[in-house]
């Protein structure tokens, strides 16, 4: 990743050059001495740091605001190091051709489920696709079909997009994030069918796995009437643990079958056939159309503004519920009344990272919104509360 190593400066200079900057907009300490600097450039919002090293200064990328491409941030470490007169040490900021990764049209962040068109009537979705070769199969037999293929190992979402452009398909979205969180993106009654192909068993860790109680009825929500969810499974124990879980839901009708062949057989499947392993499949319809998602989630911290001290009074601790927990991880002071705070907060399996601008105009998520999902909002709430509270 592109930074600078710069001999030493004087920092406090930084906060004068500001008013003067093309992209700077404000400079902030913690009170562990941690430096950032807010950049605006070319309408994209983000922060670079400042970090002292082998007796030189390192100023780097911040991993939490990072814009996609690459040549904006190479860009700003340029133009800050002239605008600061830094003396550069070593470099590694030459822009590049190369397109950044995840960059093809096909590749959705879950963000721009907030507001998406559908282009195909059927939807699918693929839990945890691996190489691609089921989902890569289905949608080639299945052209009138969107199918949104759901991966948290990035490579393997970056090999997929790559076959997909190889392929010209034009059916398939991918989507870089845990499926369990993703569901609830998507509107009621939008599927056919969900496919979750050879989970990972998860034996020693239940907490993580795909399936379970609250996947299982936001599955049903998502699926239309008379949709099915298709888990695949070479494990004994998680074939059990799935059909209790299964069984523990009103009004679903469960289809088991053993040693089923389909037309494609993935990566995983190939391995435990060789093995002469035994294949379950549980189907699992869904019965009944279901009610719209209510889906007010609201972002805005309305009237909170920034509180003579509040800084003191934050929790050092996670505050952490059945659910979700809000961490306050870091305080950057901008001015005697601006405040940048860093937090992580929501799910534990896919905890949000982001920054909170406070000052005594008002209060906002920077440099965006944390993705529209219950824990989420939840932890929003939590949030107002903790600047609220304290000004009694
Ligand atoms: C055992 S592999 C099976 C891959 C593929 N379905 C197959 O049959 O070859 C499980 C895959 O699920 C992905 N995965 C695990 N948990 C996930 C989650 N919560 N959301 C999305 N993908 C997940 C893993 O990264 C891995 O690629």
């Amino acid at each position: 990743m592109p930074h600078l190593k710069v001999k030493p400066f004087d920092t406090s200079t930084i906060k004068s050059k500001i008013e003067d900057s093309s992209i700077m907009t404000f400079f902030a300490t913690s009170d562990r001495l941690d430096i950032v600097i807010g950049i605006e450039h070319k309408n994209e919002e983000f922060l670079l740091q400042l970090k002292q090293s082998d007796g030189a200064y390192l100023l780097k990328y911040d991993k939490v605001t990072r814009p996609l491409k690459v040549n904006i941030l190479k860009e700003a470490l340029d133009i800050v190091s002239k605008e600061l007169s830094l003396e550069v040490l070593s470099s590694n900021i030459a822009l590049s051709n190369t397109k950044p990764a995840l960059s093809s049209a096909y590749f959705k962040k879950i963000e721009d489920f907030e507001d998406i068109k559908y282009p195909k009537d059927k939807v699918s979705v693929e839990v945890g696709f691996g190489s691609g070769r089921h989902l890569l199969y289905q949608a080639n037999k299945n052209p009138d079909t969107l199918f949104i293929g759901l991966e948290i190992h990035t490579p393997s979402a970056q090999q997929v997009l790559k076959q997909i452009e190889l392929q010209a398909i034009e059916n398939i979205w991918v989507v870089n994030y845990d499926a369990r969180l993703f569901l609830e993106m998507l509107p009621s009654n939008l599927c056919s069918q969900i496919f979750v192909h050879f989970p990972v068993p998860w034996d020693k860790k239940p907490q993580r796995r795909v399936i379970s109680k609250s996947f299982l009825s936001e599955s049903m929500r998502v699926l239309d009437k008379g949709g099915r969810l298709e888990l695949r499974t070479d494990s004994n124990n998680y074939f059990w643990y799935s059909l209790e879980t299964f069984f523990s839901v009103e009004k679903t009708e469960v289809e088991v079958r053993k040693n089923e062949a389909l037309g494609v057989t993935s990566k995983y499947e190939a391995r435990w056939l060789k093995q002469e392993k035994d294949i379950y499949d549980v189907y699992v319809k869904s019965t009944e159309i279901s009610s719209k998602k209510d889906n007010i989630i609201d972002f805005n911290f309305n009237k909170v503004k920034y509180i003579q001290g509040i800084e003191n009074c934050l929790s050092k601790q996670a505050l952490v519920f059945d659910d979700y927990f809000v961490h306050f991880e870091r305080i950057f002071k901008i001015s005697d009344t601006s405040l940048l705070i860093k937090c992580a907060f929501g799910s534990f399996d896919r905890p949000e990272h982001k920054y909170i601008l406070l000052d005594s105009n008002g209060c906002r998520y920077f440099v965006s919104n944390p993705v529209k999902t219950t824990v989420n909002n939840l932890a929003h709430k939590l949030l107002i509360e903790q600047f609220i509270l304290k000004k009694d």
